[in-house]
């Protein structure tokens, strides 16, 4: 979603917020622009389309003393309040004199425009944002300085939002505000650096303060001040932060999501190695997770997150033994949950600034449950404020659609199971040990599930037309069925949908009619015979089906269009691990039929990769 870089008192500064809001580009944004200040002048460029195209626009024009300006603020702007135009594109700018660059909601944007005291102004963009300028303007007229009229603009406003503004008549001092959505500021000697993340600033600075809920500041070159919502001065810690990763490439992949799949079985080394200690033990405190015997466990989380953790639920209650209640974190916030039964929440977030499932965690909070979060991106809002963080250690996910995190997080949950299992006697000694070794093995399972890939072009060239699809799973396999379906439907824009086989009758039959394809995810798990019946169902009403399943099922269910064979895998523990070594072919199906259609495929229309607004 929307990204905020800002600087001062550094040398092409412009140049610089350019480079942090490429770092930023991974969010998802429809348009972009920066503003800067040049002897006591405000000056703006924008564009809609890529950053790519901001950067044409400024090198094909002549920016006045773009180079020397000090003072700059640049935004990506992914559309929530007004089309995406010009007019619309951030930062937005009143009288030639005030800018604002801002993410998230102003919930009273209304209200505020029908101020009597602002019935002077005009408006000239859709936008919710443009109210901030203007309620400052109107404040600086009343013969406020910048700082004590952007704080007053701050008290009027509702909503969940982080933004920048800078006056032209004030060049020495950017305001910054935090509510809900992130904002870091980066501590450099002479200068100060503004991001919505850290990884958008650490080529600048290796120290960061983040701003917590409420925050707001005046930042100077060599100062920064910070209030708290109480309006007094406050210390936020000054955190170390590791120094740039550097701009992450495509390593000569098309595109950032294939990386990123291709990936998998080494970054799950690195999830792996981070929680199993040499004696097999598992680096993980269920006392610092806060879970109780004869207390049910919460899970919430959303999209992709929230699909593994229903197989967490799946894994949990047949391992463990505890029982398991899965939320989407959208749903679980605004429901007046009950916390009984319950003594802890597992949140499950790549970015850790999914904006629902951080208010999920609040609310659990309220309840008195202990939260952890398994998280990818460390520092992140979510992190900071579980009670107990575990990480997924992917490194940074750019593409869009979530694949590496989905099978670190499912990962990290089965740890989580088999631990569980352990420390209550639900599995002996010889059966943890028996999991821990098959856990060692996942990263090279994972490496021959990547062999497929050529099958799977195979398929994708054959349905890259069709309009619909259905995905199909029991047990395991269900919540791997609701992914491969979300996986489709977000990037290559064909609708599709995941049901649990077994509800086939109860509606969704209706849907199957000629060349329809239908795709079974599909294990040996005693109940195979169940599922191809359900197949059998829909190719007697005309669906071409795909069966993606282990060599035991495909033989049994010759009839199908096309299977795909997963490479095996000790048997009497496939069925355990299916959705992990399933991931694979559902995510390769979704990337290549994507890229047959030529859609965006890491940057996806209306998407975002942090899901900051509501
Ligand atoms: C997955 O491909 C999605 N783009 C999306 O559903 C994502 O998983 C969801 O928004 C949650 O994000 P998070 O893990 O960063 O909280």
């Amino acid at each position: 979603m929307c990204g905020i870089v800002a600087i001062i008192g550094k040398e092409n500064a412009c140049e610089h917020v350019l480079n942090g809001l490429k770092k930023l580009e991974y969010r998802g944004y429809d348009s972009a622009g920066l503003a800067y200040i040049s002897d006591k002048k405000m000056f703006n460029v924008r564009s809609v389309g890529k950053l790519n195209k901001l950067i044409k626009v400024i090198s094909e024009s002549k920016y006045s003393k773009l180079e020397s300006s000090k003072i700059a603020i640049g935004h990506t702007r992914w559309a929530t309040h007004g089309k995406v135009n010009i007019k619309n594109t951030h930062p937005i700018i009143y009288d030639k004199k005030i800018a604002v660059v801002h993410n998230g909601i102003i919930e009273n944007y209304e209200k505020l425009k029908a101020k009597s005291f602002l019935k002077s102004y005009n408006f000239e963009t859709t936008t919710d944002t443009e109210v901030i300028p203007v309620l400052i303007d109107s404040f600086v007229s009343n013969g406020k300085n910048f700082f004590e009229s952007a704080k007053s603009t701050l008290k009027l406003m509702e909503g969940a939002y982080a933004f920048a503004a800078i006056h032209q008549d004030f060049p020495n001092e950017i305001f910054v505000a935090r509510n809900t959505s992130p904002l870091v500021i980066g501590v450099g000697q002479d200068f100060k650096v503004v991001g919505s993340d850290s990884h958008s600033i650490t080529q600048l600075v290796n120290q960061v303060i983040y701003l917590e809920d409420g925050d707001y500041a005046i930042i100077r070159d060599k100062e920064i001040e910070i209030y708290d919502k109480k309006d007094e001065i406050t210390n936020r810690k000054i955190v170390n932060v590791n120094t740039d990763i550097g701009v992450v490439t495509k390593d000569g992949y098309r595109h950032f999501m294939e990386k990123e799949i291709f990936e998998q079985p080494n970054v799950l080394i690195n999830t792996i190695s981070s929680l199993l200690q040499e004696n097999d033990k598992i680096d993980i405190s269920t006392q610092k997770m806060g879970i109780k015997k004869n207390k049910s466990i919460l899970i919430s989380a959303a999209g992709t997150s929230f699909y593994a953790a229903v197989v967490a639920k799946y894994w949990i209650e047949k391992i463990a033994n505890i029982s398991v209640s899965v939320e989407l974190a959208s749903e679980y916030r605004y429901r007046n949950p009950s916390n009984i039964g319950f003594s802890s929440m597992i949140v499950i977030s790549q970015s850790g600034e999914s904006i629902d499932t951080l208010m999920a965690m609040r609310q659990a909070k309220k309840l008195n449950l202990k939260t952890t979060a398994i998280v990818n991106v460390e520092g992140s809002t979510i992190d900071r404020e579980a009670d107990y963080s575990i990480y997924t250690r992917v490194g940074p996910e750019i593409g869009v659609a979530s694949t590496k995190s989905f099978t670190s997080q499912l990962t990290v949950l089965f740890l989580i199971s088999i631990k569980l299992a352990n420390e209550n006697n639900s599995i002996n000694n010889k059966d943890y040990k028996n999991f821990v070794r098959l856990i060692k093995t996942l990263p090279n399972s994972l490496s021959k599930c990547l062999k497929i890939n050529s099958d799977i072009i195979n398929i994708a060239q054959k349905i890259k037309n069709t309009s619909h699809t259905i995905f199909l799973g029991r047990g395991y396999l269900y919540p791997l069925a609701l992914e491969g379906a979300l996986k489709l439907k977000e990037i290559s824009y064909i609708h599709a949908e995941g049901f649990a086989a077994g509800e086939m009758k109860h509606g969704p039959i209706a849907l199957i009619e000629e060349n329809l394809p239908v795709i079974m995810f599909l294990i040996s798990d005693g109940l195979e015979d169940k599922s191809i019946s359900n197949l059998q169902e829909a190719v007697s009403r005309g669906a071409r089906t795909i069966l993606i399943a282990d060599k035991e099922s495909i033989a049994k269910a010759k009839f199908v269009n096309f299977a795909i064979e997963i490479p095996e895998f000790e048997k009497k523990f496939v069925t355990t691990f299916s959705p992990i070594l399933m991931a694979i072919p559902a995510q390769l199906l979704a990337y290549h039929v994507a890229r047959e259609r030529g859609t965006d495929v890491d940057q996806p229309r209306n998407l975002a990769k942090s899901v900051t607004v509501e």
